[in-house]
């Protein structure tokens, strides 16, 4: 685990290479953004925005944010307008692919100051996934930063989670947050279900994974990591499979489908699992028994399948401020990751000219 003094992180790949006061720096440098518009600290400066899958969120508030700072944004999509990319060293390669990660990491790198990268895992092999080696291949081989826009973690996401809470809730110290499992019709990626527990328990607060069954825990990864943040920050975390337990005096009720990792590329098998687990949507009647809990998703969410039109339209529904603090949370990801931190007097306008966030 970082130390408080460690240095900044190069890249922002994962927050557990953040330590608590870094984060926190993050979170206070984004609500800054938000009060006042820092002008154009990333002037001249070049960003390369790579997806290999799709995004409605993180594209647009990527590419938003970099313009506002007065950076250029490139999106490239390989294997749609940019070349398939092999990642594993010593590949033979006779695929699809075209170039290899090694290259793509230092042509970009003499083009851009920073990369971006969206790479959702195969979903046939864990054991391969979990490695998140695409990433770390680009990280590994690039001469700039790199920040990671959902592989198997997504720690943009996180920032945007926890500036929303903290702007609900203040203090999120001893909170109690629930991240729930919730049906889906397809196996989804465990990334914000691993990201949840990561930020949550940084930031101190009682966690409860709640889930069907034990097949559904996370990869062990992610919950020793959130125990030794819990143990670190003064929270919990605790194992639920008990739907009303969980819910009891929660504070927070984030939503969240995932694959079962003992069935991981055997799709087929873990179905109708799934299928007798609708229950677990989020509905009025849970909802009742928390402590008047805020609800959150990362969107996009099926409506009436994750949770019910009921609560996503409540007062107490973050979603659309969480998915608004994506901008301002990278934003200040990206400034911290090329030293341009603001020190002086606010050069901007109040941002609330540009766009004010309505409560639904
Ligand atoms: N939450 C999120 O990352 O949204 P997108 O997939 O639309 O980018």
């Amino acid at each position: 685990m970082p130390s408080e003094q460690s240095k900044t992180p190069r890249s922002f790949l994962t927050t557990r290479d953040w330590s608590r006061a870094q984060i926190d720096a993050l979170l206070d440098l984004a609500a800054s953004f938000k009060q006042r518009d820092p002008g154009p600290l990333l002037r001249g400066k070049a960003v390369a925005l790579v997806f290999f899958n799709p995004s409605l969120r993180t594209r647009t508030s990527m590419e938003l944010g970099a313009w506002r700072l007065g950076a250029h944004a490139v999106v490239l999509e390989p294997g749609k307008g940019a070349w398939p990319i092999e990642f594993t060293d010593s590949a033979v390669m006779d695929g699809d692919a075209e170039e290899h990660a090694r290259e793509v990491a230092r042509v970009l790198s003499s083009y851009c100051d920073l990369i971006a990268v969206r790479k959702f895992p195969g979903f046939q092999d864990w054991s391969v996934d979990r490695r998140d080696e695409p990433i770390k291949a680009l990280a590994r081989h690039a001469s700039v930063p790199v920040m990671n826009l959902e592989t198997i973690e997504h720690p943009c996401q996180e920032l945007a989670h926890a500036l929303a809470l903290r702007e609900r809730l203040g203090s999120l110290q001893n909170r109690k947050y629930v991240l729930t499992w919730t049906y889906h019709p397809r196996p989804l990626n465990t990334a914000v279900a691993n990201s949840a527990l990561l930020i949550a328990t940084k930031l101190g607060m009682d966690v409860t994974l709640l889930c069907p069954d034990e097949r559904y825990l996370l990869d062990e990864r992610y919950l020793g990591a959130a125990r030794d943040n819990a143990a670190a920050q003064g929270g919990s975390l605790t194992i639920s499979h008990d739907i009303d337990a969980a819910y009891e005096g929660a504070d927070v009720v984030y939503a969240k489908s995932w694959g079962a990792l003992p069935f991981y590329g055997n799709w087929a098998q873990e179905k109708p699992i799934r299928d007798a687990n609708r229950h677990f949507i989020v509905d009025e009647r849970k909802m009742a028994l928390t402590n008047g809990a805020l609800f959150g998703h990362c969107l996009p969410m099926r409506r009436n399948i994750k949770a019910t039109d009921a609560v996503v339209d409540s007062p107490g529904s973050i979603i659309i401020e969480e998915a608004a603090n994506r901008l301002p949370t990278q934003q200040a990801v990206m400034a911290t990751l090329l030293g341009a931190k603001p020190t002086g007097a606010p050069s901007g306008v109040p941002i609330t000219e540009h766009k004010e966030i309505v409560h639904a």
